[in-house]
């Protein structure tokens, strides 16, 4: 059950397809005379509507938090994923050099879901700033503050009754044709409609699925898009990138993309292509897409300021830049040094930047990254000007203590400054609306421009897109990658504990910079950290200018990256069709422990392994040389090491805590009991596996049966219904 309440007149923000109606208008914060707080745990107004579950001071919403309640949410953050004891800010960041105490990373994304005692959902709607102090000022309080005090409040809570569910809302049509290997279930006719694999579904997860269904359904890519990726900032030439594939082949690693940064457009002008390093961009896209590998450009939130330069010249004939509060183009420097921001949030001059991506369509381009979208400010015109009047006043000074800092501060304060994102408007619904009051929304709607350009533009055919910046409603039109994360190993677990947070809030295709993006990778982070990445739906190697090469074929010896990304392409059956299943149903690809063994303490405090999919557990190693790793069996399962992509060993082990070897060149998953795990023969790119010669690892009686999803991959027109194959035991 969903209820809604609005507080004041919030901005819309589109994450919200079909809203119910709303349970009551509250006043702003402005107006607390009308909001009449009554009880510790309730907010009551005059007319006597109460939030479930939080109060509300006129300040901040806020909820008592038992020992034993879990906060799983908030999406991209820091920390774990139980989500207690920190203070997360939504608020877009431009933040490359992130850590442990960070408070905002790339996305905003404020759904979280309490889960203890009682069980519910939240969704805090608004483009604006909200803080979530989830017990860091009071350990056992969580405060919600919006810092514009006009939202729309989402209490999402499992149907009365549903105890545990049953998948009963998806039900499909099968079909056997799977199944002609073996012997079919008895009673599993053609074309009966039965619960997908009548899974119990937690509460924790039924709320989600709730959540989901209002926001509507995740983006799909293409299913090339889950192939290997190999990206580096950057590769600058034709020839460079023809080397990237040469070696990958030579050496028989699977490859399905290669990414582009910046270099490969003419000075950091987007949708334009350096010819001199990129002669001959059209045939080097045809000559790779031959090889089975798509290049994937990146495009920039920041327009150039060329004379000349279309994109540049038609932006400013048809006003369709943000501007100051002058009315004139707003100026921040990014990559190609001065640039204007397309106004995202004005309906036509979204149309025309998203039309824009057509110039690469028409090269034979089938995807992108859309980067620097929070937006990201170097710097803008005044603040630059107001650095270089006062660096004058510290040449040849003796900077002692407070000088020192002071001139620090004003060195590395330029950059993504908050009087900056005050002073610039969006044209938004046909009002001037200052950017700090809509900031969250320009990623998302940067990536809607393209997604909607798409529809138009390729109404057959999926294209691979996703996004540096993002807010809930944005997983409708694209994925994300976590941004600029370290070679470190406390980057590796961050990725694993943020996947689930993520999923719950739309974000399917997923994934971070595998080896980490700043920083110098090394050969055993790279090996453990891919042995989490063949899991995850967005599987990329990226790094920075200057950071060690990364590459696999950069370490040496090949053979256990070659291994290690055999695998995947074995494991592409399963994880697409996990991965379909989850955004056909609103499900989620990746979760923690605790939405399965929601009763089990030991469970729902686990933080380093995750399910992915029905069938499998993982448990990747995220420490430096160790040799293995304590995993948590809540229930009995079936261990299965692969040494490079073969099956090594298959072990039934207990429930309980075991210690479990996993040298470098090994990986090793858990299987449910009662599953299935489909596995290909192999392949070197996605058009290579083979999807009707699988293997069946399972720890499941004879009759079981694994609901495949299969489709061709690349057309946007897909149903659950069409795709599901039954394979039975
Ligand atoms: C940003 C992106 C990074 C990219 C770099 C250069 O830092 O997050 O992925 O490589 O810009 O374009």
């Amino acid at each position: 059950m969903v209820r809604r309440f609005v507080f004041g007149n919030p901005i819309e923000t589109e994450a919200v397809l079909e809203k119910p109606k709303a349970a009551q208008v509250y006043a702003d914060k402005t107006d607390t005379a009308n909001a009449n707080v009554k009880g510790e745990d309730k907010a009551v107004v005059e007319s006597g509507v109460s939030i479930p579950h939080l109060a509300w001071d006129g300040e901040a919403l806020s909820l008592r938090m038992d020992e034993e309640d879990i906060v799983y949410g908030l999406g991209e953050n820091v920390r774990g994923i139980n989500k207690r004891g920190w203070i997360y800010v939504s608020n877009c960041s431009d933040i490359g050099d992130h850590h442990e105490d960070t408070h905002s990373l790339y996305g905003a994304h404020n759904f979280l879901l309490i889960d203890g005692k009682e069980t519910f959902g939240l969704f805090i709607d608004t483009p604006a700033k909200v803080t979530f102090d989830v017990g860091y000022t009071k350990y056992d309080e969580l405060r919600i503050t919006v810092e514009d005090s006009a939202f729309e409040l989402y209490v999402i809570e499992a149907a009365a009754g549903d105890v545990i569910g049953t998948l009963a809302n998806v039900m499909y049509s099968g079909r056997d044709a799977g199944c002609e290997r073996e012997e079919k279930a008895a009673g599993d006719d053609r074309g009966v409609r039965v619960e997908l694999s009548g899974q119990e579904i937690s509460i924790p997860e039924q709320i989600v699925r709730e959540f989901r269904g209002l926001i509507g359904r995740s983006y799909i890519p293409p299913k090339w898009a889950f192939g290997v990726g190999q990206s580096r900032w950057s590769y600058p030439t034709a020839q460079d990138v023809r080397e990237v594939a040469r070696q990958y082949h030579e050496h028989h690693i699977p490859l399905d993309m290669i990414y582009l940064d910046i270099d490969y457009m003419e000075r950091c002008k987007d949708f334009t292509i350096d010819r001199e390093a990129f002669p001959d961009f059209e045939e080097l896209v045809e000559e790779l897409k031959k090889q089975g590998v798509r290049l994937i450009p990146i495009i920039d939130a920041g327009v150039k300021i060329e004379k000349g330069y279309d994109v540049y010249e038609e932006g400013i004939e048809r006003g369709y830049f943000c501007k100051d509060a002058d009315g004139k183009e707003f100026v921040v420097g990014v990559w190609p040094g001065r640039c204007h921001l397309p106004d995202m949030l004005d309906d036509e001059a979204r149309r025309w930047f998203g039309h824009k991506y057509k110039t690469l369509l028409d090269m034979g381009i089938e995807g992108f990254w859309n980067d620097m979208n929070e937006p990201a400010l170097f710097y803008s015109e005044k603040r630059l000007a107001e650095l270089f009047d006062k660096l004058p006043q510290y040449k040849g000074k003796n900077m002692g203590v407070d000088d020192f800092f002071e001139f620090q501060r004003m060195a590395f304060g330029l950059s993504n400054h908050p009087e900056d994102y005050r002073s610039f408007y969006h044209n938004y619904r046909g009002q001037r609306v200052r950017h700090d009051k809509v900031h969250n929304l320009f990623g998302y709607y940067m990536t809607r421009a393209a997604a909607e350009a798409f529809e138009e533009l390729e109404p057959e055919k999926r294209i691979l897109l996703f996004s540096r910046a993002s807010y809930i409603g944005m997983h409708r039109y694209g994925g994300v990658w976590t941004g600029d994360n370290e070679s470190w190993w406390s980057h590796l677990l961050m990725n694993l504990k943020m996947m689930p947070a993520l999923n719950m809030c739309g974000f399917l295709y997923a994934g971070a910079d595998i080896g980490g993006f700043g920083s110098d990778c090394t050969r055993d982070l790279l090996l453990r950290w891919l042995a989490l990445g063949i899991f995850l739906p967005l599987l990329r190697n990226h790094s920075a200018l200057g950071s060690r090469k990364q590459e696999p074929y950069a370490f040496g010896d090949t053979e256990d990256f070659r291994g290690i990304l055999a695998l995947r392409c074995r494991l592409l059956p399963y994880l697409y069709s996990e991965f379909m299943k989850a955004a056909l149903t609103d499900g989620m690809y990746a979760r923690p422990l605790g939405f399965v063994w929601s009763e089990d303490p030991i469970a729902r405090r686990v933080e380093d392994q995750l399910l992915i999919g029905e069938s499998v557990m993982i448990a990747p190693v995220y420490e430096q040389n160790a040799a293995g790793r304590m995993v948590y069996l809540p229930e009995e399962m079936k261990l299965v090491r692969f040494r490079g992509a073969q099956i090594a060993e298959e072990t039934v082990l207990s429930a309980g805590h075991h210690y479990v070897e996993i040298p470098l060149d090994e990986v090793v998953l858990f299987i449910r009991k009662g599953h299935i795990l489909p596995l290909a023969q192999g392949g070197e790119c996605v058009a290579d596996v083979d999807w009707d010669e699988l293997e069946l690892v399972h720890f499941a009686e004879r009759g079981a049966r694994y609901e495949l999803y299969d489709d061709e991959g690349e057309s946007r027109n897909v149903e659950l219904d069409d795709g599901i194959q039954w394979i039975c035991l």
